[in-house]
């Protein structure tokens, strides 16, 4: 097997005032099939989230909708009592319907639904992070968020959340929350493939406020390209390591949550994310998400 590497790649980042390694998880692939219900397998999801702490991750991200309520509570029952260094981040906004849809809960009474089911299933008295989860599955939507983000400031202000962060958001719903209260990441779609947010990874690069790519590895559909196959080749290295290399050499503010329901996966992931990618590497990864 691989050896792994000791500290992680990419190192840390802080967030707000907590420490989180840049290399994270993200737990939505450990519920059932389209994101409903418990796993098929019950204690293989157990062991990957036992083997995220023990790999020296500190950050994971996650959502009540996942199940819903599932991931939540396989996080509680794997890693509670937690460890004082992992911070687990969250996210509220959307609901679950029958048919497995996420269809939007913005209003006050939603969100303080959410916090608060977060905490039970979680056993926590405060959330590290919660992100307002903006949008639908087509991604960003324009519109004002200052009511349902104001609402979580008010949840913060009352001591139930310790950061704020905007999910699936425009880059003027960024500025718009940053000007209600400090926000310390945003969660957009991005990868090697899918560049919109190039210009808004920058900003905040600048801002000091992370940048969490969702659909690293392309999310339910992986990341397939000609040039990203033919790189991973020459390096020895699969297309899943060279994505992840890339993302964090791409710009200090991004986090890595990359999503397995398998601990090889997982340990894949993280001995080849700390791939070094030359200028030449870079720049024909470069070309794929900017043809
Ligand atoms: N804010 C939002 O709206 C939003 C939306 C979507 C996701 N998220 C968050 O972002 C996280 C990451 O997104 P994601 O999990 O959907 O997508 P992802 O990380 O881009 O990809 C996950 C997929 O890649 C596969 N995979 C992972 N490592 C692999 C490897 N080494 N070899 C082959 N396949 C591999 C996984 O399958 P296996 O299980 O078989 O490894 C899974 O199907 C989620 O967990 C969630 O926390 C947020």
């Amino acid at each position: 097997m691989t050896p792994l590497p000791t500290p992680l790649p990419g190192g840390t980042w802080t967030l707000g005032g907590l420490t989180v390694t840049r290399f994270g998880y993200g737990a939505m692939q450990l519920a059932g099939p389209g994101v409903m219900g418990p796993p098929d397998d019950h204690d293989g999801a157990l062991a990957v989230l036992r083997e995220v702490v023990e790999l020296g991750i500190t950050h994971i991200d996650t959502a009540d909708a996942y199940g819903p309520r599932v991931t939540n509570q396989l996080i509680r029952e794997a890693l509670h009592p937690y460890p004082d260094s992992l911070h687990i981040v969250t996210k509220v906004g959307a609901d679950r319907d029958q048919q497995g849809g996420w269809p939007p809960a913005r209003e006050p009474e939603n969100l303080r639904r959410f916090v608060d089911s977060n905490l039970e299933d979680l056993d926590l008295d405060v959330l590290d992070g919660v992100n307002l989860r903006l949008g639908n599955a087509q991604g960003p939507q324009p519109g004002s968020l200052a009511e349902p983000f104001e609402t979580l400031v008010e949840l913060q202000q009352r001591g139930l959340i310790r950061h704020l962060g905007v999910s699936n958001v425009t880059a003027e719903q960024v500025t718009e929350a940053r000007a209600i209260a400090p926000i310390v990441c945003v969660q957009n779609m991005y990868n090697l493939a899918y560049r919109h947010d190039d210009e808004l990874i920058d900003t905040l690069a600048e801002e000091g406020i992370a940048y969490v790519p969702f659909f690293p590895l392309g999310g339910f559909s992986p990341l397939q390209s000609s040039a990203l196959s033919t790189v991973a080749a020459r390096l020895d290295a699969t297309p899943m390591s060279v994505a992840l290399a890339w993302l964090l050499q791409r710009s200090t503010n991004i986090l890595l949550i990359p999503g397995t329901s398998s601990a090889a996966h997982l340990r894949e992931n993280v001995a080849g994310a700390g791939l070094s990618l030359s200028d030449d590497e870079l720049a024909e990864l470069n070309r794929i998400g900017r043809r």
